[in-house]
């Protein structure tokens, strides 16, 4: 029985193997004979894929190697085929930082329903013949360098669902043909220089769904018959030239939930009914148009609205409370920049009904006509509100002591109001406070010390109201504080030790007009950081501390309208950033030392009203008589002779007396009366003069420089033109602006925050960068956190501009660049290179937080316009993650350095920051 049953098994066995064998030769044959059947196919499908490699120019990612011919195409990254027939369905090498053209033979793979090349640096034309590809339903290729225009071949791509070709600088209009792509669900064109108008055939896409067409340079009107769409969800059409009004028939489309007409020049009122027309509307923004009439009343009807932004327009009325109270789930209200209010009591009694808005975390009323006083249900708004403006309207009465009740608040606006009465001590209770704005009120009293509980705070803003008493000590304990603006007050004592301590001021400090006492703490020498300093017009006495000269990072002093004495420290010689310096009107005297002529970044000293005596130089500032004044100091002599001064005896030692005789005794009488005459009539003017100072005293220090918005970028940029762009990249992009105001040249660095922590964390990253000075440290002038026209966190970063570029570039010229003037003498290295020496001296040495930089080199090294180095990319992991407490920030700024580190080839990376533009900006 045992031996039976296992040949048995035995037997089994071979013919399960026998048939298994049959099984799969034959299965072989089949798969043979279909091959040969698709081969012919299968092998164009290869040689344009070939000679779409063959186009790729750069490959960082070496991506492009795996399509060799040791294996099959269909292997090949980003290559995906038909399981039999093994042609070619997808095209995908999304964000492979490939740089090259599309090869023309794309229009081959016959089979293809999806192109994926986005985020990638293609240039050239999109080729026509991919208007072939008949089965097209996905065409990705946002975010590349096109700059020719669409394809009108394109038509003919009749299954196309998505055309993606945002952010690229694709210029002409929408061609007409496209009117045949009555498949499209997304039609997005974001961000690029399209011009004409927007084609009103657009609205016989009854599948589309969405539509981006923002940030290009579309004229004249939104055509009604996009109206027509009637499953449309999202409708983007902001930062266009479009002028007209908005058809009601848009306003007809209820499927939509998120509507963007902003930043155009669109006119007419907003519908009343709004909110029953579009009841699904979750984002809804009109900002910076020209909308006139009053708010809608029916928004309690949208009611999943989440933001609701009409900033910049001319709205008027006031705001129908009761119906955006019942919005649960709103987050986001601006009105700012409009007309709203009637400027009388009452104005904001809808705050009252906000108190349902229990997720509200932005509201903006700033720039208005509001008038009367904080109501007290100020108390009942969300305790998730962040930000709360109500700056530059009419509002008059106290603040209510019930500030204290939003403890999360971290961006209080209430300046230029007639707000009046002291400040409630309760604003201590706003722990997260970030910015504090009570500036150009009619405050009076002290200014509360329980500020100084609120460590967070970095910009403090109470100038030109009448605060009384003196400065708080307690205000030392801010220890993130970058701004401190107390000018124009009543404020009287002396200037804490505590305040001049505070090393984190970095962009200003300004105490000036008040009438403060005592001499200048020599602890204001711990200000290493600062570039502002005003203490101009108040009573401060004794001599200039000489410490002052360790605040290496000043560039406007303005000491002013004081009683100070004594001589010039000659330790000043190493303010080398200094560019203004204003010491008039004090009592100093002794001699004008040497060393100030050769201050290099000096552009503007006043002397004037003091009692200097000797000879003036002529070196330097004091070559340029519109650079310098000196009137008022009567023993002053020499200097070039544009200034006046009477010229110095030949030898001072040698007195004149053997000269005398009455032949000059009367000249020199009678020139004494002159002299005492003009002396009086100066006199006189200054004492009117000092008044009228005190509105000129921002000088040329640049408000912008504290704080910029979306909009003045925007400007700045030309609205980020293609023209200003210098280098984009994953990271975002980069460009040149020009701020209209004083046509400072700034690079713009806008962050492309694809992660969700990255955002938040932005704010704690820019405190750190800019609390880093030091003149030889690339310089982050401001940063800006908005949001953007789509409702998008809008992060950007903004630069000063290096003339020069990187040492890189010097040191080793790229073949094509023709660079007669291109070398660095012996001298300009030794420059740089002790540039670069102090600046990391400062790094290791002089920050708060140690911070090695990591990644020093010369490609990090840029160069002013007067070959100045400063050192760039200054070792930001180290200090992020050293300095930053909160976990969830580390790990994910740490992420995205790890992300590039490493990867990117030698001048490709600094991903995060700023070299990288700047050395696009030099080819
Ligand atoms: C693509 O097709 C065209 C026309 O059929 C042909 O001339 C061309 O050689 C093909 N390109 C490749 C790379 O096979
Ligand atoms: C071809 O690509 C494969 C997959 O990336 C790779 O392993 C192989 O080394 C490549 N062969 C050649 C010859 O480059
Ligand atoms: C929209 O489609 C209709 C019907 O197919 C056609 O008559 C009309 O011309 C189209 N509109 C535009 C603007 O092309
Ligand atoms: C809005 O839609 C309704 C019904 O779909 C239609 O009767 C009406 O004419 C439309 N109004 C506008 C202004 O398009
Ligand atoms: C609008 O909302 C109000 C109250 O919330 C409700 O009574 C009314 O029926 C709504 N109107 C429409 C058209 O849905
Ligand atoms: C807030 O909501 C509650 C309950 O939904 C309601 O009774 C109350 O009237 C609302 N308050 C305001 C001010 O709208
Ligand atoms: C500051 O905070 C502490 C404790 O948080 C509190 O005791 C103190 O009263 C506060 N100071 C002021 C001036 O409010």
């Amino acid at each position: 029985m045992m031996e039976h049953s296992r040949i048995n098994r035995k037997l089994v066995l071979f013919k399960f193997l026998h048939g298994f064998i049959l099984l799969c030769m034959s299965t072989c044959l089949e798969s043979t004979a279909l091959r040969s059947l698709t081969l012919l196919g299968n092998e164009s499908d290869r040689l344009a894929l070939l000679d779409f490699k063959k186009k790729i120019t750069a490959d960082p990612f070496d991506v492009m190697s795996s399509w060799n011919h040791s294996i099959h195409f269909c292997n090949w990254v980003g290559v995906s085929c038909h399981r039999s027939t093994k042609r070619v369905l997808m095209l995908n090498l999304i964000s492979k930082k490939l740089v090259g053209s599309i090869s023309p033979s794309v229009g081959n793979l016959t089979y293809l329903t999806g192109i994926n090349l986005g985020d990638n640096n293609f240039h050239g034309e999109i080729p026509p013949e991919m208007g072939r590809l008949q089965s097209l339903q996905y065409l990705n290729l946002s975010h590349n360098s096109f700059r020719e225009k669409i394809p009108t071949n394109l038509s003919q791509c009749a299954q196309l669902r998505l055309l993606n070709l945002q952010y690229n600088h694709i210029k002409g209009s929408i061609p007409n043909q496209l009117s045949s792509l009555l498949n499209l669900e997304h039609l997005w064109l974001y961000g690029n220089n399209l011009t004409g108008t927007i084609p009103p055939w657009i609205g016989n896409f009854s599948l589309l769904s969405s539509l981006y067409l923002g940030e290009n340079n579309f004229q004249g009107s939104i055509a009604n018959e996009l109206g027509h769409i009637t499953g449309l969800v999202e409708f983007s059409v902001e930062l266009n030239n479009l002028s007209s009004i908005v058809p009601s028939s848009i306003y007809n489309i209820s499927s939509i939930h998120i509507f963007s007409v902003a930043e155009n020049q669109l006119h007419g009122e907003l519908p009343p009914n709004l909110g029953i027309m579009l009841p699904n509307l979750v984002k809804f923004f009109c900002g910076m148009n020209k909308f006139t009439g009053n708010i809608p009343v029916s928004l309690s009807n949208a009611s999943r609205l989440q933001r609701f932004d009409l900033a910049a327009n001319k709205l008027t009325g006031s705001v129908p409370g009761e119906d955006i109270g019942s919005l649960k789930s709103l987050v986001w209200l601006n009105f700012e920049s409009n007309r709203l209010g009637n400027g009388k009591n009452g104005d904001l009694n809808f705050f009252s009904f906000l108190a349902n808005c229990t997720s509200l975390e932005t509201l903006s009323i700033f720039q208005n006509h509001f008038g009367g006083g904080i109501p007290g249900s100020l108390a009942n708004l969300s305790t998730q509100l962040k930000s709360l403006t109500l700056g530059e309207n009419l509002i008059h009465g106290s603040l209510p002591n019930s500030i204290g009740n939003l403890i999360n608040l971290n961006r209080l606006g209430m300046e230029r109001n007639y707000l009046d009465h002291s400040v409630p001590n309760e604003i201590g209770k706003l722990q997260k406070l970030v910015v504090l704005f009570l500036g150009g009120n009619k405050f009076s009293g002290p200014i509360p010390s329980s500020l100084g509980n609120i460590t967070s705070l970095t910009k403090l803003y109470m100038e030109d109201n009448g605060f009384s008493g003196s400065i708080p000590p307690s205000l030392g304990n801010c220890r993130d504080l970058l701004i401190l603006s107390l000018s124009n007050n009543n404020l009287t004592g002396t200037i804490p030790k505590e305040l001049t301590k505070l090393s984190s001021l970095s962009i200003s400090l300004e105490i000036a007009d008040n009438y403060l006492t005592g001499s200048l703490p020599s602890e204001v020498g711990d200000l290493v950081h600062l570039t502002m300093l005003n203490i101009s017009n108040n009573k401060l006495s004794g001599e200039i501390p000489s410490t002052l000269s360790r605040c290496v990072s000043l560039e406007f002093l303005y000491l002013e309208a004081n009683k100070f004495e004594g001589k010039i420290p000659q330790s000043f010689k190493d303010l080398r950033a200094l560019e203004e310096l204003y010491i008039s009107d004090n009592n100093l005297s002794g001699q004008i030392p040497e060393f100030i002529g050769k201050l290099e970044a000096l552009k503007y000293l006043n002397l004037s009203y003091n009692n200097f005596e000797g000879e003036l130089p002529k070196e330097g500032i004091f070559s340029n008589a519109s650079s310098v004044s000196v009137v008022g100091n009567h023993r002053l002599c020499g200097g070039i002779p544009q200034l006046h001064l009477h010229p110095c005896p030949k030898n001072s030692q040698h007195s004149s007396r053997g000269l005398l005789s009455s032949k000059v005794v009367i000249p020199i009488a009678c020139a004494l009366a002159f002299i005492i005459v003009v002396s009086c009539f100066f006199i006189a003017c200054s004492m009117l003069k000092k008044s009228r100072d005190r509105h000129a005293t921002t000088r040329s220090y640049k408000d912008w420089k504290s704080s910029v918005s979306y909009s003045e970028l925007v400007k700045s940029t030309n609205g980020f033109s293609v023209d200003n762009l210098i280098g984009s990249g994953s990271f975002g992009s980069v460009y040149k602006g020009v701020i209209p105001s004083d046509g400072t040249i700034v690079v713009v660095k806008v962050l492309n925050l694809q992660q969700e922590g990255a955002s938040k964390s932005f704010i704690d990253e820019c405190k750190a960068l800019r609390s880093v000075r030091h003149r030889n440290l690339l310089k982050i002038i401001t940063a800006c956190s908005s949001i953007d026209n789509q409702g998008k966190d809008f992060k950007s970063l903004v630069f000063e501009f290096m003339e020069n570029g990187s040492l890189d570039s010097w040191l080793y010229p790229r073949c094509e660049e023709e660079s007669p003037n291109k070398r660095l003498s012996f001298m300009q290295r030794l420059n740089i290179a002790i540039d670069v020496a102090s600046a990391l001296d400062y790094l290791h040495h002089h920050c708060e937080t140690s911070i090695v930089h990591c990644d020093l080199k010369p490609n990090n090294v840029l160069l002013d316009k007067d070959l100045v180095a400063h050192v760039g990319d200054f070792g930001l992991a180290r200090l992020l993650f050293e300095t930053s407490n909160d976990s969830s920030f580390s790990q994910t700024m740490s992420s995205q350095l790890k992300g590039s580190i490493g990867y990117i080839p030698p001048g490709m990376n600094n991903e995060f920051l700023f070299s990288v533009p700047i050395n696009l900006l030099l080819n």
